[in-house]
Order: structure tokens, then C-alpha cells, then sequence
């Protein structure tokens, strides 16, 4: 153990972790090591290099505060938040994809009855989104919370904009006795994730844009059944095929149909020209995921 070469270090430093309590620590330590080690040794890190990344993580962490967190927008830009999320939310019986649940959700979402308009300042082209909410066998969930937000039409959240009203574009919705929902929201845009940061500036010098697909967030929950975090992207839209964080899934990809009836803009409270959307959202019993049945 006290010969550090090269060639042993690896094993030294594994040998280190034997006596730890936690098997899933010593699990998680092992693997990471093992990986970091042969990473370095594959790329033959030099000092400058080790130096940069060291300083890089530094300035990651000192960006961040209880609004911003530059360390989940590094894990979303590297796929890392989207591998965690594949795999701890791996779906059948044709149930809804999961995707990043991202920084701008806020607690504390007015509930609105079914068919209100989540937009407080008017802005932006209004979609409304309907259909239902299904258990996998079909039938359909009353009683299933949606909970929604997404950015006005200048690419930005309420929280990121003072000109906007408090809780603008967002809202919860309760399915009715047959499951359905309706509400009214804007066609959503493309918009940059921050870039003012180390991970702005990484992405720069990987050549890559910051841009995500245009997307409305849900958050799909119903008693006994599996929750969702998910997204409806805008089909059509040019980042689809190279979101900033690869948040995206084919499943999720919806037409906003446009509509130009006045007539049929009145239902809805609101003026021609406007988008209609319909998607099913289908959910998983809590038990089949948990693997107790
Ligand atoms: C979002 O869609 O709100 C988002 C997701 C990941 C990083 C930044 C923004
Ligand atoms: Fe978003």
C-alpha cells in the first residue's frame, strides 16, 4: 500500500475503501474511482488540464445559490440528468415518458377549473391543451392532479422576469369524473438555457447552442399510480433533434394544430388565431413499479 506508482495507485486507493459500513458507498466509491482512474490514464491528464477542470467545478459551485444551480445544468447538459432519470423511470404497457423536471418548477401552483387560462399578462399565441388521463389498463383516472408550467412567449419563466406577473403560466388542473382535462396556455417557444455561467461557457467551447425544443412542463399525479414528469414539445421545432439537455422522447412530440375560428376561440374565452393540442396521458399503478405484485 505504500508503494504509489503508477501502476498501483489504483488499487491502493480501492484497498482504502474495504472496511466502509455502507455496502451501496462502497459500491458507488468503487465504481467511480475505478472510472475516474482509467479516464485519466486514457487521456493522459496533464497538470494544466487537471488544474482547469478543478477550477471549472469551483466556479460551477460558487454560481450557485437557492435560484440557480449550475450543478444540475452541468448534469443536464452532459446527459446525465436524463441517464438518471431513464433509469430510475423505466416505463411499459405503454404508460408516459418521464423527462427533466428542470430548475424553474414552483410549488405552489394556483388550482384552476378545468378549461382556465394559465396566461396572466395575454402575451403569446393561446393553445388549448386537452384529453385524458388513463390508468395502463385503459380506464380512465377522475380525480388525477396536472400540475403546469411553461415560459411566455419571450423564452423566459415568471421567476426569471420581473415584467411578468406573479405565477404567470402556471397552474393545476383536476381530471373530471371521465378523466379529462383541459386548459388554455400559450404555443410554447424554443428558448436558451443560462448561459452566463462555467457551463455557458463549456457548451461555447464545445460548439454546441443552448437552445431546448419548445416544450409546456406537467407534472401528472393521481392516488395509488406512479407520478410523471414530462413535457409536450412543439412538433415541427428545430431543436428536437439537438436539445441542449436531451430532454427529448419521439412519445412526447405533439401537433399544435392551428385553428383561425373565431367562433370557436370564444369557448374558450379567447381570440382567433389559436392552437389545439390533445394527448393522453397514461399512467402507471404505483405497485408495478415498486415490483410488489
Ligand atoms: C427547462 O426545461 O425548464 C430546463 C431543463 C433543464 C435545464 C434548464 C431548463
Ligand atoms: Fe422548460
Amino acid at each position: 500500500m505504500s508503494n504509489n506508482t503508477e501502476d498501483q495507485i489504483t488499487q491502493n486507493v480501492l484497498e482504502s475503501m474495504a472496511n466502509t459500513p455502507d455496502r451501496r458507498l462502497k459500491q458507488v466509491m468503487t465504481s467511480l474511482i475505478s472510472h475516474l482512474h482509467a479516464f485519466v490514464r486514457e487521456v493522459e491528464l496533464t497538470e494544466e488540464e487537471w488544474m482547469h477542470a478543478i477550477q471549472f467545478l469551483t466556479r460551477t459551485g460558487q454560481m450557485c445559490d437557492e435560484k440557480r444551480q449550475e450543478f444540475i445544468l452541468l448534469s443536464d447538459i452532459t446527459g446525465t440528468s436524463m441517464l438518471v432519470d431513464a433509469i430510475n423511470h423505466r416505463v411499459s404497457g405503454g404508460a408516459t415518458e418521464n423527462t427533466v423536471l428542470g430548475p424553474f418548477y414552483r410549488e405552489g401552483a394556483p388550482e384552476l377549473p378545468l378549461g382556465a387560462n394559465i396566461s396572466r399578462d395575454g402575451r403569446g399565441e393561446p393553445a388549448v391543451v386537452s384529453g385524458r388521463v388513463l390508468s395502463t389498463d385503459g380506464s380512465p383516472l377522475a380525480g388525477a392532479l396536472l400540475d403546469v408550467w411553461e415560459t411566455d412567449e419571450n423564452g423566459l419563466y415568471e421567476q426569471q422576469d420581473p415584467e411578468q406577473p406573479e405565477m404567470n403560466l402556471r397552474g393545476k388542473f383536476r381530471t373530471d369524473h371521465d378523466g379529462r382535462y383541459c386548459f388554455v396556455g400559450i404555443k410554447p417557444v424554443s428558448y436558451p438555457i443560462p448561459t452566463d455561467g462555467p457551463v455557458g461557457q463549456l457548451q461555447r467551447a464545445l460548439g454546441r447552442h443552448p437552445f431546448r425544443p419548445a416544450h409546456i412542463h406537467l407534472r401528472i399525479s393521481a392516488e395509488g399510480f406512479a407520478p410523471v414528469t414530462t413535457h409536450l414539445f412543439v412538433k415541427g421545432d428545430p431543436y428536437l433533434t439537438s436539445d441542449a439537455v436531451f430532454g427529448t422522447k419521439d412519445s412526447l412530440v405533439v401537433d399544435f394544430v392551428r385553428n383561425t375560428s373565431e367562433e370557436e376561440a370564444a369557448r374558450y374565452a379567447i381570440r382567433a388565431p389559436f392552437y389545439t393540442v390533445t394527448y393522453d396521458f397514461v399512467l402507471q399503478p404505483q405497485e408495478h413499479r415498486d415490483g410488489t405484485t
